[in-house]
């Protein structure tokens, strides 16, 4: 089958062989692939910044497709059923998925102390094969795949995967009160989607902060918001205080992560030699723009383990802090709701459709922000036609 294959870094290539997975375990399904996003989460994977993540290896964690085939216990869903597959693997049993932690399941990844497992995201995550392909493999199949409902759009169905969630969790984690100040960094589909959500949690103010300009104009349209460019401020905390009455953001969420760009020092440290788990910039700004005794809501990606960022102010601003990978299953009901009474248009931010044949061209464009990028999504030829 065709399937993206990583090199290296920077390098992704169309593999025309990759073997057909098969139903390894009886709660296995193999799906089909209809529709698979590239994730802000895969550029860091693409750019060697995720310890572990193999030659060889497939991604993708955003993907929609049609169940092929299923192993004897598999009792949720069944062949023919179009789903949408949660990017968590989960097993819907141990502690933490009883909690419906299900980014931080115990039992799918158990080499790993933090992350749960995730589709195609390296063996740090559980070394699972992703769904940048024609097929994959989904293990406990009774608890991620989601039919998707008769009326649901696909493209909208395959953003409910990550991005919606991530970007509702991100507004969630911030606890925002009514009328409240929120600043989100970075402009990417999750800030995107974190500045659109914050607005459903009662926020007053919605403030997005990035570099690059096609994407600040889509912001300010897409979710209302202001959006500001931080290379044409002098300093996007000063910035911040001073259009707050000097008293800084009620909320700050961080959807940028490891690849962030703003400071040569966490740059270098960061991304060149890789003294911390990527740069932490936009994180680092966070915790000194929000107010004191505000919260940080942390989405954008971190890798193990350390970084540096400004513990002191925290402590002493008296600042709640929260973070986690998404968890999708928890979130899906109150999102599907959302999407069909129109309230959020997930498929507005697809930007490019992309032949899977052609996904290291994807890789490119949506790394390098070239042509208007904001979201890609690969689509195999059976689902072409
Ligand atoms: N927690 C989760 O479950 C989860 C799920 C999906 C994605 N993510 C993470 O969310 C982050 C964003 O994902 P995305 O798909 O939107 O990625 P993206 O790469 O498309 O967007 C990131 C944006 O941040 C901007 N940026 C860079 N440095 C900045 C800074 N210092 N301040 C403000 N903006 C800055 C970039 O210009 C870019 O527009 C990534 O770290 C990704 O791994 C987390
Ligand atoms: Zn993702
Ligand atoms: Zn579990």
């Amino acid at each position: 089958m065709l399937a993206m294959n990583y090199r290296g870094p920077y390098r992704v290539r169309l593999d025309r062989n990759k073997p057909m997975p098969e139903i390894l375990h009886p709660q296995d399904a193999i799906v089909r692939v209809t529709r698979a996003c590239i994730c802000g989460s895969d550029l860091h994977l693409y750019h060697g910044l995720v310890p572990d993540t193999r030659v060889g290896s497939t991604f993708g964690h955003e993907f929609v497709g049609i169940i092929e085939e299923v192993g004897p216990d598999v009792t949720k869903v069944k062949v023919g059923d179009q789903v949408l597959v949660p990017f968590n693997i989960a097993c819907g049993e141990c502690v933490f998925c009883k909690q419906e932690m299900y980014g931080n399941c115990h039992e799918s990844n158990p080499e790993a102390t933090a992350v749960g497992a995730i589709y195609g995201y390296s063996h740090t995550a559980g070394g699972y094969n992703g769904g940048q392909a024609e097929y994959v493999r989904v293990p406990y199949a009774n608890v991620g795949p989601t039919v998707i409902p008769a009326d649901m759009d696909p493209d909208d169905a395959v953003l409910l995967t990550d991005v919606v969630p991530t970007g509702y969790q991100a507004a969630e984690m911030g606890a925002i009160q009514p009328g409240d100040t929120v600043v989100v960094f970075g402009a990417g589909p999750v800030g995107i989607m974190a500045a659109k959500c914050a607005w459903l949690f009662g926020a007053g103010r919605v403030i997005v902060i990035d570099h690059l300009e096609y994407r600040l104009e889509f912001v300010r349209n897409y979710a209302q918001c202001e959006a500001y460019n931080f290379k044409s401020l002098e300093d996007p905390v000063l910035f911040i205080k001073k259009t707050t009455g000097w008293l800084g953001a009620d909320v700050c969420i961080d959807a940028v992560g490891a690849d962030a760009s703003g400071n040569a020092m966490q740059s270098i440290t960061g991304k060149k030699l890789l003294l911390q788990a990527g740069a932490a910039t936009a994180l680092h700004w966070a915790i000194n723009a929000v107010k004191k005794g505000g919260v940080v809501s942390i989405v954008g990606v971190y890798g193990p383990t350390d970084n540096l960022v400004p513990i002191g102010n925290m402590m002493n601003k008296g600042i709640t802090m929260r973070g986690n990978q998404t968890s999708v299953k928890r979130l899906l009901p109150r999102l599907i709701e959302h999407v069909q009474a129109g309230r959020l248009n997930p498929k507005g931010i697809i930007t490019h459709r992309v032949p899977l044949e052609e996904v290291a061209d994807a890789y490119h464009i949506f790394s390098a922000k070239l042509d208007e990028c904001i979201k890609p999504v690969l689509i195999p030829s059976s689902a072409r036609a």
